[in-house]
């Protein structure tokens, strides 16, 4: 089989001519990278963690924050080095070849696409709650609120409207060529940490905390074994999603004053951040409301989004419990006597998911953009509005998709298959580090990760130990979804990759003319 492995020369060039200002700091990074970081994951996935391992949930934070931030190391290394667009998809291109590219680049509209469908869901769950409910008295028909209990929604759901609404609008946005000023970045960064903030100082001050809410601690322990997603190691699976985002921060390399320096503070600095926060946060929300699953009659916990769960949580008895909760903590705040608090959690997560809707469905245009300058993906997709400058065909059909699987799958399944394609990902940039340390010693690495050869098989070890975690659903629709990939590839891309056929562009920019040049040996 032929590799078609991108020379990294060619690639670099591209960095060179588009050669930004490098004008980010650590701390700029840092707010990135929460901004993309912290979202439904936290909000609302608190709830799908707590029923998959009760009180456990918190162990499952730092299991899922500890294979972020070893998968991060790595992306440190490989993005001050190979600082263009493509991330992951481009990393695998210069090192293991088009072939494992193209799965990764495949892969990353898991990572990209359905989280931002994810996303969608989870704001939806605060617009009705807080913002129909709460502020107006308006309850949104269950068939405008959910998707269907067929496809693990809700009793009674037929569409979630409120989702499918914000993917559009959000589409729209980046459309007409709006993208988010570090200055809202930040704004909305402080909104988010000062709920967070809050929320961990009322519940873990609050009467009603007490450490007898922990017990006990692993009610479905640490393993629920392969392919039920259950027990600490499967919440850890799911909450991965939380932390979903920060590789984000690796786009920033070109852009940024002393990378060796600042790229990986940026990217560990963030995701340390949000693991304390996180944490917090799950100990406040268990141990004030409690946090102890709904067990099946086999005393194991009903899978998360299940149907049994739905119906479950349609009970009285169950009405309170945090598991139940689509506005997890907003929820929580109210169940404890701070109404005011919730609603301005609400509120919060109502003004600042959107923003990472934005950056995943920006994120996704690009990678989607960078695969169609290779020949890939059909070059009309790439096409440039001549207004608004941006690439608007790629950006509505992916908002499209994105707006149809928020309006009727639930929040849980699609952050799961999101893990899935995002596992797969980082795992392969551990690969790509390894291959290229072997094959390109000698190339500048302006940050050197000292002891890669352990933290890189560190980080493929984790990345697989999460995966097979999933529900079994998700981690058969990576394979699935890859089958469809190789459909695509050997029936259209491998024939028209410009590298196949001896062409490499050297423009990155989606301003800049695009040059073709033929690949020196
Ligand atoms: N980590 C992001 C979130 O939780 C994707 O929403």
């Amino acid at each position: 089989m032929d590799w078609r492995v991108k020379p990294l020369d060619a690639i670099l060039a591209t960095a060179e001519k588009k050669s930004l200002k490098r004008t980010l700091g650590a701390f700029q990074l840092m707010l990135f990278g929460i901004g993309c970081i912290i979202g439904t994951g936290i909000f609302v996935l608190t709830a799908a963690g707590a029923q998959k391992a009760g009180p456990g949930l918190m162990l499952a934070f730092v299991i899922a924050g500890a294979v972020c931030v070893v998968a991060a190391l790595c992306y440190a290394e490989i993005a001050a080095m190979i600082p263009v667009a493509g991330s992951a998809y481009t990393y695998s291109y210069a090192s293991v070849g088009e072939f494992l590219a193209w799965t990764v680049g495949w892969a990353l509209i898991l990572e990209y696409a359905v989280a931002a469908s994810a996303v969608s869901v989870g704001w939806s769950g605060y617009f009705s709650g807080t913002f129909l409910n709460e502020f107006f008295g308006v309850h949104l028909p269950p068939w405008l609120a959910a998707g269907p209990l067929a496809l693990g929604g809700e009793a009674g759901g037929f569409i979630n409207l409120p989702a499918l609404v914000i993917a559009l609008l959000v589409t729209w946005l980046l459309m007409i060529g709006t993208s988010e000023s570090a200055k809202v970045n930040a704004i909305l960064v402080a909104i988010k940490v000062v709920a967070l903030t809050v929320f961990v100082g009322l519940t873990l001050t609050s009467p009603d905390f007490s450490p007898e809410k922990f017990n006990p601690f692993l009610p479905a322990g640490v393993f629920g074994g392969i392919g039920t997603g259950l027990g600490a190691v499967g919440a850890a699976a799911t909450i991965f999603f939380a932390y979903v985002g920060f590789d984000a921060v690796s786009t920033a390399a070109e852009e940024t004053k002393n990378p060796q320096r600042n790229v990986p503070i940026g990217l560990i600095g963030s995701l340390l951040f949000c693991t304390v926060f996180y944490v917090l946060v799950a100990a406040g929300a268990i141990g004030t409301i409690g946090g102890q699953p709904i067990m099946g009659p086999n005393g194991i916990p009903f899978p998360a989004g299940s149907e049994e769960l739905a119906r479950q949580c349609a009970m009285p008895a169950h009405a309170q419990a945090l598991v139940c909760s689509k506005e997890a903590l907003a929820h929580v705040l109210r169940e404890i006597g701070f109404s005011w608090f919730g609603n301005a959690m609400g509120v919060a997560a109502f003004l600042a998911l959107p923003s990472v809707i934005l950056v995943l469905i920006f994120a996704q245009t690009r990678i989607f953009f960078v695969m169609s300058r290779d020949g890939l993906l059909p070059k009309k997709l790439s096409t440039i509005h001549p207004k608004w400058r941006t690439p608007h065909i790629m950006t509505a059909i992916t908002g499209v998709v994105v707006a149809i699987a928020a309006a009727f799958l639930p929040v849980g399944i699609l952050a799961d298959y999101a893990n899935a394609g995002t596992l797969y990902a980082f795992m392969m940039v551990a690969v790509a580090l390894l291959v290229l340390r072997v094959k390109d010693p000698q190339r500048k690495r302006s940050f050197f990760l000292k002891g890669a050869w352990v933290i890189a098989p560190l980080t493929i070890a984790g990345c697989i130990f999460l995966y097979v975690n999933l529900p079994i659903e998700a981690i058969l629709v990576l394979p699935g979804w890859g089958i469809i990939g190789l459909l695509v590839y050997f029936g259209y891309s491998y024939h028209r990759s410009h590298l196949g056929r001896g062409i490499v562009e050297v423009v990155d920019d989606i301003e800049g003319d695009e040059a073709m040049v033929p690949i020196k040996d």
